[in-house]
């Protein structure tokens, strides 16, 4: 008797703990939410810092992460045979607002409109919030005055 009693209680610790590591993980889950739904409208191209600029430099050329947007853009983002232009006012997907580029990389480009290969989302490898906004900031400051 008694030992069915432990056995029991045994049981119900081990259905607490597999419980908890369910609520762990949603709460991951949770935390990443808010940053993966950060609303583009709200961002603010007053907000983008030097330090900023200097990761999205580093990112777009592939120094530093998995991603180099400069594999398909170019070096100096001026656009090649595989994908556009994107220092010049000419935007083929957007209005080329701060938020617009953010979304965008989030995206990719499924259905390009001048070029024959699509853009996978973030261009390839998917970035940190703070990766994705600094690239965004980067791109955004090549063709719009930023901190002048
Ligand atoms: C595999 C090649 C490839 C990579 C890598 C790539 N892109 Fe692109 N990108 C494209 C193509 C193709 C298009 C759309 C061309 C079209 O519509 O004809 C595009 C479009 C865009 C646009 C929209 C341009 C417009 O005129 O509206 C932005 C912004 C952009 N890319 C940013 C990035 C950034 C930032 C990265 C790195 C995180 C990146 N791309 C990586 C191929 C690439």
């Amino acid at each position: 008797m008694r030992i069915a009693v432990r056995f029991a209680f045994t049981a119900l610790v081990l259905t607490a703990a597999c419980g908890g590591a369910a609520d762990s993980s949603s709460a991951d889950a949770a935390a990443a939410a808010p940053a993966a739904s950060v609303d583009p409208a709200t961002l603010d191209p007053k907000t983008i810092t030097p330090q900023e600029l200097a990761l999205g430099d580093s990112l777009f050329h592939g120094l530093i992460g998995a991603t180099s947007c400069q594999a398909c853009h170019g070096p100096d983002a001026k656009g090649g045979t595989v994908a556009p232009n994107l220092t010049d006012a000419e935007w083929l997907h957007s209005d080329g607002s701060f938020g617009a580029i953010y979304h965008q990389i989030e995206t990719g480009v499924p259905q390009p409109k001048q070029y024959l290969g699509v853009m996978p989302p973030f261009g390839g490898a998917p970035l940190t919030p703070e990766k994705h906004r600094a690239v965004a900031a980067y791109v955004y400051s090549l063709s719009h005055p930023v901190g002048k």
